[in-house]
């Protein structure tokens, strides 16, 4: 930019900042919460449309007490040994409004994932958390639900930035974290012991770059792990790679080198799956403890479940680091979040990307990236971004501070915000489906209907899919994945009714067991989800 502006006469720097700031692009940002007391390094949203935001409890006050009566004693606390701040909070959808919730033990860079019945499986963290097994069985919003940490069981091995993914049988794979390149199993396996993966030990550079792996379940059964530059298929029953992929170029993107990666929706006849791993840090910027590097914005995609996959390189418009790749309800992928210069860690990130881009799946090389409206509000390292059963994206968090820091150029950040992508713009109201009837829970297999309303004749196919819901942190979305149903075409039912004739999906490979929000989705606009239990 400084390069630019030295010889570019001025009235073009300004019709090129104005460019940049086009309220026209797609997208809208609102407001949700103004001070949600903490900055959220860990987000998931529950069945009963509350979100679970987390972050570490040794990072002393934060801005929300806990209830009278209810303050933490740690002997070990760096910070404060009697500790009277919340560190999870959870966020009512329906009045954005906060409710303390009360964790022991430290959070700081865990990992979870949904159990088949809805509850929240949390792992690890650091100091008195590292081996720690949390639950949090969701409520709705007039309970009083709360973090349970079990004291009859722990993990094999210390978990700091691990991944955990949900497997066919609802039980819960955890991958690698800082010295444990091995994974787990909950409920454990194996007479409780942690299983070597020596994937991870051979994905370990000087500056780490194999943390926060890159985990999706494929179709086959079989883990899609990424880490550094390489990826395998695992089977995790047999403890055997079953094949090796070529390497990504574009240097390494997992922590700290701050890419991220979805597999796109799984649809037809199941059969095939495409990951697609975007943006990160330069090689070296970490080492280097480089705030100013330019991050990159290459991205790989995959078809993760071909005999001879190779990896199709294209570029983001920017360059991006700490990006939060959201699956839609659609189908496109959300890449929202992060920065344009530096890499992943304290104080190690400059250049706030506060355009998110769109990429569209199914459009050519070259025309996939669309840029959206951007917003106000840097989200650097530990923040999140998460779907909402709206439509909506929830975006909260960034501290990249070690502890509450307000008088800085990127403080910590406790406001929460939503983006609305453009299929939530009013001119799309008319074509917006609304769920009239589903089930609320389906088998593997099952034939069900869906009936929607829409104000606007339906012409052509009304989607149904199923979107998971994720544990973000860590500019990745642990157990994301969107399942498009196999659907009759929409038959009209009365007025402005369809009624949409659906298959749930084949086997938990394709979907594991649990809750989903399912979308009905017309034209690219998805209604507002309902959730369903699939098992
Ligand atoms: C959900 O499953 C977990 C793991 O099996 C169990 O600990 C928990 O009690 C279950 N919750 C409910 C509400 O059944």
């Amino acid at each position: 930019m400084d390069n630019v502006s030295a010889f570019l006469p001025s009235f073009l720097i300004v019709l090129f900042l104005s460019t940049h700031v086009r309220a026209d692009l797609p997208g809208t940002w609102e407001l949700l919460v103004p001070d949600a007391g903490i900055a959220s390094m860990h987000t998931a949203v529950t069945r009963f449309n509350t979100v679970v935001l987390l972050d570490r409890t040794n990072i002393g006050p934060s801005r929300k007490l806990l209830p009278k009566g209810h303050c933490r004693f740690d002997r070990n606390d760096a910070v404060l040994k009697r500790d009277c701040y919340a560190h999870s909070v959870q966020l009512d959808l329906k009045t954005n409004q906060l409710r303390p919730l009360k964790i022991l033990t430290d959070t700081w860079c865990s990992s979870g994932q949904f159990l088949p019945n809805g509850t929240l499986l949390q792992t690890g963290g650091d100091l008195d958390g590292f081996k720690k097994i949390r639950k949090f069985e969701p409520c709705d919003e007039t309970g009083s639900c709360d973090w349970v940490e079990l004291n009859d069981v722990e993990l094999a091995e210390g978990r700091w930035y691990a991944t955990n993914q949900i497997l066919p049988d609802g039980s819960v794979i955890i991958v690698g974290g800082r010295g444990s390149n091995s994974v787990e199993f909950y409920p454990p396996r194996k007479q409780n012991g942690a299983v070597l993966f020596p994937f991870l030990t051979q994905t370990e550079d000087t500056q780490m770059d194999n943390l926060y792996p890159y985990v999706h379940l494929l179709p086959n059964g079989k883990l899609f792990v990424f880490a550094n530059t390489k990826s395998v298929m695992y089977d995790f029953n047999k403890n055997v790679v079953v094949k090796e992929y070529p390497p990504l170029e574009g240097g390494p993107r997992n922590y700290p080198s701050a890419g991220s990666s979805a597999m796109l929706a799984l649809q037809g006849d199941y059969s095939t799956a495409e990951i697609v791993v975007c943006g990160g840090a330069q090689y070296g910027a970490f080492l280097m403890r480089s705030v100013d590097t330019p991050a990159h914005g290459s991205c790989g995609r995959i078809l993760a479940t071909g005999s001879d996959p190779v990896w199709v390189m294209e570029d983001m418009p920017n360059g991006r680091i700490m990006g939060d790749m959201v699956m839609l309800p659609n189908g496109d992928v959300l890449v929202i979040n992060g920065a344009m210069s530096g890499t992943q860690g304290f104080e190690l990130a400059s250049n706030p990307c506060l355009n998110p881009v769109l990429y569209r799946p199914d459009q050519p090389v070259g025309l996939r990236f669309m840029v959206l409206n951007p917003g106000t509000v840097p989200r650097m390292y530990h923040s999140t971004a998460n779907l909402l059963p709206d439509g909506r994206v929830l975006l909260a968090g960034s501290n990249p501070h070690v502890f509450y820091r307000f008088d800085a150029e990127f403080p910590t950040e406790l406001r929460i915000e939503a983006f609305l992508p453009e299929y939530l713009s009013s001119d799309r109201a008319n074509v917006r489906p609304v769920i009239e009837e589903v089930p609320e829970m389906v088998r593997f297999k099952g034939k069900f209907d869906v009936v929607v309303s829409v104000s606007l004749p339906v012409v052509g196919i009304v989607e149904v899919n199923l979107a998971s819901a994720s544990f973000a942190t860590h500019s990745f979305s642990q157990g994301q994945r969107l399942v498009k149903l196999t659907v009759t075409s929409a038959v009209p039912d009365g007025d402005k009714k369809y009624r949409i004739g659906c298959t749930a999906p084949p086997n938990g490979m394709v979907a594991p067991p649990g809750y989903y929000m399912a979308f009905a989705v017309n034209q690219g606009v998805p209604s507002v989800a309902r959730w369903i239990h699939v098992s």
